[in-house]
């Protein structure tokens, strides 16, 4: 009694607290001792893993694949003090973008991405919601539907014919920079297939045309230090001037979209009704202007260079092996018959030109990893914990040269490979997935393939490519290093003769 008396009435309690505590804190140590990590290469403090990726400059993606050539096809690297999965086999490419995808199918914040989104109004940078689907949806419908696909189409036919114009009117022995040409090609067709007029490319604002500054968009999605050292590299941000940079490249964007949509909107009422609807005209009466805005981010930022990427390193690889060059001409060539140019529906009987086209990206998918993804939830992949929070990149460059999938000389440009391996984009196989798959895959895929096919197809149909110099066996490859494009070192600089 008197004891009991003794006790503080808060004893009970307090006792109770620390001990169920001290259970829950063991329980929680004993789960996160249980939580296995996959393996990755040792990491210095601060930086990470950072010097083993970018310390030989020249390919990253190769420096990530050989690392997983040690640590295996789940791999844990550090960005600076960010963990980031890498993913480099089909099998757990699979497991991350089809088995489990619905736990992986969110993006990462990044400062750039949410700003040059409108706040994630988008439909490739925003996380996994209700909305990144509702705008996903018009992109298919507006965007990459089938009345859109037939006026992008048209346009692209145009496009294609003011090259073949130029290229014939030029002497046989000019030298004709390729890069140039492809950039300049997409950039017109896009445009106006989106804003209907390609004319916006020379509009200027605060003196910069409207290519310059969806070029710096490019760059300033790249990100900055602090999205790698969260901690205490806002700093750094500040003091480079990278804050200063991205708001000047918003406010620009900004602008130069708000006269665009401007334009439409006084246009809209003195519009004869055999004036075609662009992308913008159809999206005008169903989203905010701001939403607009991030769907064309995506379209200018998805569109352009990666399909003039593909198409320059589809060409490269056709020059640089005079055999495949020699058998697609053939084909090309009997496919057409005797017709001026190239038409759409040629495309279809061309098996070999598609399976180019496809051997092109296996071996240099114009990005060498996929969108960054980030886990929503604890899952289990290979036998490793993924926890919510952990970004994965998922790597298209190592997976397209794996030699478990690509037996016969994975690194050699080969297309008769695939008369024996049935590949498809969209989700069927797993074997190269330039594009991604799943919920957060690529949803222009077909449009980039058509876009290369036709391109390549018309250019090899109506000319006969030479290097300036040497012979064509000894085109150089050598990449241009850096991220996130996988660029040639030297411009593609071929020299065009007419065909007759
Ligand atoms: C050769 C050309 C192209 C390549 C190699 C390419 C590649 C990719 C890749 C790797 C992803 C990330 C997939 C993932 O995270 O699983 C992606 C996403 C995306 N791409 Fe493409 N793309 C190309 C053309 C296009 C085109 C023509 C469009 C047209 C609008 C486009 C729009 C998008 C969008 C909106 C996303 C984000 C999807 C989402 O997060 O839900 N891309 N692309
Ligand atoms: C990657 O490994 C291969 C052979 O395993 C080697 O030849 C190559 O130089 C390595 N590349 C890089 C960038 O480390
Ligand atoms: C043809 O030559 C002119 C001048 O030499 C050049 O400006 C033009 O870009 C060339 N055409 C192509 C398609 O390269
Ligand atoms: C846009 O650009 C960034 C960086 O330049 C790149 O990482 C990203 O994958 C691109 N793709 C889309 C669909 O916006």
């Amino acid at each position: 009694m008197e004891i009991i008396s003794f006790i503080p009435s808060w004893f009970l309690p307090a006792t109770l607290f620390l001990f169920l505590t001290s259970i829950f804190m063991y329980v929680l140590r004993w789960r996160s001792s249980s939580i296995k990590l996959p393996p990755g290469p040792p990491r210095l403090p601060v930086i990470g893993n950072l010097h083993q990726v970018f310390g030989s400059k020249d390919n990253i993606y190769q420096n990530v694949w050989n690392l997983s050539q040690t640590y295996g096809p789940i791999m844990l690297l550090h960005f600076g003090t960010q963990p980031f999965i890498v993913i480099s086999s089909t099998e757990m490419a699979t497991q991350v973008l089809k088995t489990h995808d619905q736990k992986m199918c969110t993006r990462p914040y990044s400062k750039a991405s949410k700003r040059l989104s409108f706040n994630y109004m988008d439909a490739a940078f925003a996380p996994y919601n209700d909305h990144w689907r509702d705008m996903r949806k018009v992109l298919a419908s507006e965007f990459l539907g089938a009345k859109r696909i037939r006026s992008y189409k048209n346009v692209l036919k145009h496009e294609i014919e003011c090259v073949v114009r130029s290229l014939s009117l030029n002497s046989s022995s000019t030298t004709v920079n390729l890069d140039e040409m492809f950039l300049s090609l997409i950039n017109n067709v896009v445009c106006k297939a989106a804003l209907g007029d390609h004319t916006y490319r020379e509009k200027t604002f605060n003196g910069r045309t409207l290519m310059e500054i969806v070029d710096e968009t490019a760059v300033m999605l790249q990100g900055s230090f602090s999205d790698n050292f969260p901690a205490f590299a806002w700093i750094l941000d500040e003091l480079t001037g990278w804050n200063r940079k991205l708001d000047k490249c918003f406010n620009d964007f900004d602008g130069i979209l708000q006269m665009v949509l401007h334009d439409h909107l006084d246009r809209k009422d003195t519009k004869t009704s055999d004036q075609e609807n662009d992308f913008v005209d159809d999206c005008i009466s169903r989203l905010t202007s701001d939403e607009i805005k991030a769907l064309l981010m995506n379209v200018f930022n998805g569109s352009t260079d990666t399909t003039a990427t593909t198409m320059i390193w589809a060409m490269s690889f056709i020059v640089k092996n005079p055999r495949v060059m020699q058998k697609l001409q053939n084909e090309i060539r009997s496919c057409v018959g005797g017709k001026p140019r190239v038409d759409e529906s040629d495309i279809n009987k061309m098996t070999y030109l598609k399976m180019v086209v496809k051997e092109s990206l296996r071996l240099h998918p114009p990005v060498g990893f996929l969108m960054t993804r980030e886990c929503i939830s604890h899952c289990e992949i290979g036998g490793y914990d993924i926890l919510p929070g952990t970004k994965v990149l998922v790597s298209s460059w190592g997976i397209g040269r794996d030699s478990r999938t690509w037996k016969e000389d994975p690194t050699e440009f080969l297309p008769e490979r695939f008369e024996n391996i049935q590949v498809d984009f969209g989700g069927k196989s797993f074997e190269m997935i330039p594009f991604g798959e799943g919920r957060r895959g690529c949803p222009g895929y077909n449009l980039a393939v058509s876009t290369v096919e036709f391109t390549i197809a018309n250019l090899l149909y109506l000319f006969n490519w030479e290097t300036q110099v040497g012979k064509n066996e000894d085109l150089d490859m050598k990449l241009a290093g850096g991220f996130p494009f996988i660029r040639r070192a030297t411009p593609l600089c071929l020299v065009p003769n007419k065909y007759n």
